[in-house]
């Protein structure tokens, strides 16, 4: 049985290195004024992605520039924080990071990520969908669920087991490739985006 560690505590993120957990959750709100910034940035923002690879040394210049503007300083400072936190947690000298904004309703799936660990975190929106280890039916992952959607596959047996993040939370979501977690990633999906709604969701990786 696989477990999830929710804390309000950063420090929880740690719980991801216990070999029966594949989610920690950190959970948190945003500021008022960061909630603005967020959604000023959402706003003005042409390019669905900023996708980068930094390091805790030059993350902050980096987004910096590629937030394209001082009014998104706040935003910038809080990305380089979470960077900050996943290199030292991994002991990792660089990580790749993707800054989405999405803003069409999208069919996702539950599926797995083929990576050891990633860091997600949603500033605005409706945020990450998830299953706990032990109800999901992994059989019907994939090419398993042969094209139908979650709600046909068989993946989950109740839509009462679908687990939602809050905006504002960050978590740590191991994945398949993580040492001796084959077959046990944590199950996940974007959830859909209503039409006039728009996410903006940030995800750091192990950088090579
Ligand atoms: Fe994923």
């Amino acid at each position: 049985m696989h477990n999830a560690g929710r804390s309000s505590e950063p420090a929880v993120l740690a719980d991801i290195y216990k070999e029966d957990t594949n989610i920690a959750i950190w959970r948190r709100q945003l500021s008022e004024p960061l909630q603005h910034i967020v959604s000023d940035f959402v706003d003005s923002r042409k390019q669905p992605y900023l996708s980068c690879i930094v390091t805790p040394n030059d993350a902050r210049s980096v987004i910096r520039d590629g937030l394209g503007s001082s009014s998104f300083t706040e935003l910038g400072e809080d990305i380089s924080e979470l960077v900050d936190m996943f290199c030292y947690l991994f002991d990792l000298s660089r990580a790749g990071l993707r800054l989405t904004v999405l803003r069409e309703t999208l069919c996702p799936k539950f599926h797995v990520d083929h990576v050891p660990c990633r860091m997600v975190t949603t500033y605005l929106g409706v945020a990450t969908e998830w299953l706990p280890h032990h109800l999901v039916n992994r059989e019907r992952l994939g090419l398993a669920s042969t094209g139908q959607s979650d709600q046909e596959s068989g993946i989950y047996s109740s839509t009462d087991h679908i687990q939602s993040m809050a905006c504002g939370d960050v978590a740590l979501l191991k994945g398949e490739t993580w040492q001796g977690n084959q077959d046990a990633g944590l199950v996940h999906r974007s959830p859909a985006v209503s039409p006039g709604q728009s996410r903006l969701l940030l995800t750091l990786d192990f950088g090579n």
